[in-house]
């Protein structure tokens, strides 16, 4: 079977009952992902604010810590979703550790983020949890690169650093001189690389599975634009429906599960019947997931959201906030 319809698993009648405050760590209120998300949580009677991150100010004391938003203490939060950009991976995830200090359940929270963050921390959580990833290696040093080489199965090979996304910073390297090359210049820039074993399934596809609150809510294959390997969305991927096998679905869930986030996009290659889990990324985009699925996939992360709230043994639902 496919993904249940939503109201079968998402029931917002909890939500609805009881406004909540909702705080989105965002760069933009006009990212999509970020506006969804605001348009659904207060279609279902919450209130919701979007705080940049770079306008907030953590105030770390023993007893008492705080966030100020442009000038003003956040007063009111039940729970925090943040939506943390690359360009912001440090101090976001300081803002998501202090709503956490002050005792404000985070869809997603800090430690998880940062594990999935550091793709070769990442693979390491993951294969050292028995889950497939293609063979990959850590390189500093020019005078290693045959090994790594070597190890990953020989030419071709991938070259990624290790905190890109959107495909940026993923390189395929055919022969040994433009591995070389890459290799130089990384470490020129002293930026450390994954040498990675190539997974060839013939067209540049691979799967983004979308789990949510334990299950694997959505998923879609992205074949990668003609001239390119990369599958990504943003690197001109086309997102297609696609039906996840039942065992796919539990690599999915195992990876996750495995870095202890709440939502997630996890990557999967697959070759010659075998499925790997690439990486995984703690806010995934849902515009280009969206349309290839009936899934109402915001709703979901609000309701996932909402059941940490509903958690908390100190909620209160009225004006004050309730982390004093
Ligand atoms: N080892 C690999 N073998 C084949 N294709 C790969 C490999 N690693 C990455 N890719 C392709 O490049 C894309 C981006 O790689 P990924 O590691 O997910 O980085 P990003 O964080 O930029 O999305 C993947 O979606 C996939 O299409
Ligand atoms: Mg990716």
């Amino acid at each position: 079977m496919a993904f249940l319809p939503r109201d079968a698993r998402f029931a917002p009648a909890v939500a609805r009952q009881h406004p909540a405050h909702i705080i989105i760590l965002s760069r933009r209120l006009g990212f999509h992902t970020t506006q969804k998300l605001v348009e659904t949580a207060r279609r279902l009677g919450h209130s919701v604010r979007v705080l940049d991150p770079i306008h907030c100010l953590l105030h770390v004391v023993q007893g008492k810590p705080a966030v100020f938003y442009r000038g003003h203490r956040i007063t009111k939060a039940d729970v925090v979703i943040p939506r943390i950009g690359v360009s912001i991976t440090d101090f976001g995830l300081a803002i998501v550790s202090q709503f956490e200090a002050m005792g404000i359940p985070v869809l997603n929270r800090a430690h998880a983020i940062a594990c999935s963050r550091n793709k070769l921390h990442c693979l390491q959580l993951l294969a050292g949890s028995g889950i497939a990833t293609p063979a990959s290696v850590m390189v500093k040093n020019l005078g290693d690169l045959d090994k790594a080489v070597a190890l990953v199965g020989g030419l071709p090979v991938i070259i990624k650093t290790l905190q890109g996304s959107q495909g940026i910073g993923v390189m395929l390297a055919e022969s040994r001189a433009v591995a070389r090359a890459i290799l130089e210049t990384m470490v020129v820039l002293n930026q450390p690389v994954i040498v990675q074993e190539y997974i060839c399934n013939g067209h540049g596809a691979d799967i983004r599975a979308i789990v949510v609150g334990g299950r694997v809510i959505a998923a879609m294959q992205r074949v990668a634009e003609k001239d390119d390997f990369r599958a990504n969305v943003h690197r001109g991927g086309n997102g297609q429906s696609f039906t996840l096998s039942a065992e796919d679905r539990r690599l999915a869930l195992a990876a996750v599960k495995t870095v202890g986030l709440d939502v997630a996009g996890v990557d999967i290659l697959t070759s010659q019947h075998k499925s790997m889990v690439l990486e995984i990324n703690s806010s995934p985009g849902i515009k280009a997931i969206a349309a290839t699925t009936p899934t109402d996939i915001a709703t979901a992360i609000i309701d996932t959201a909402l059941s940490l709230v509903r958690r908390r043994p100190d909620r209160s639902t009225g004006e004050e906030m309730n982390i004093y």
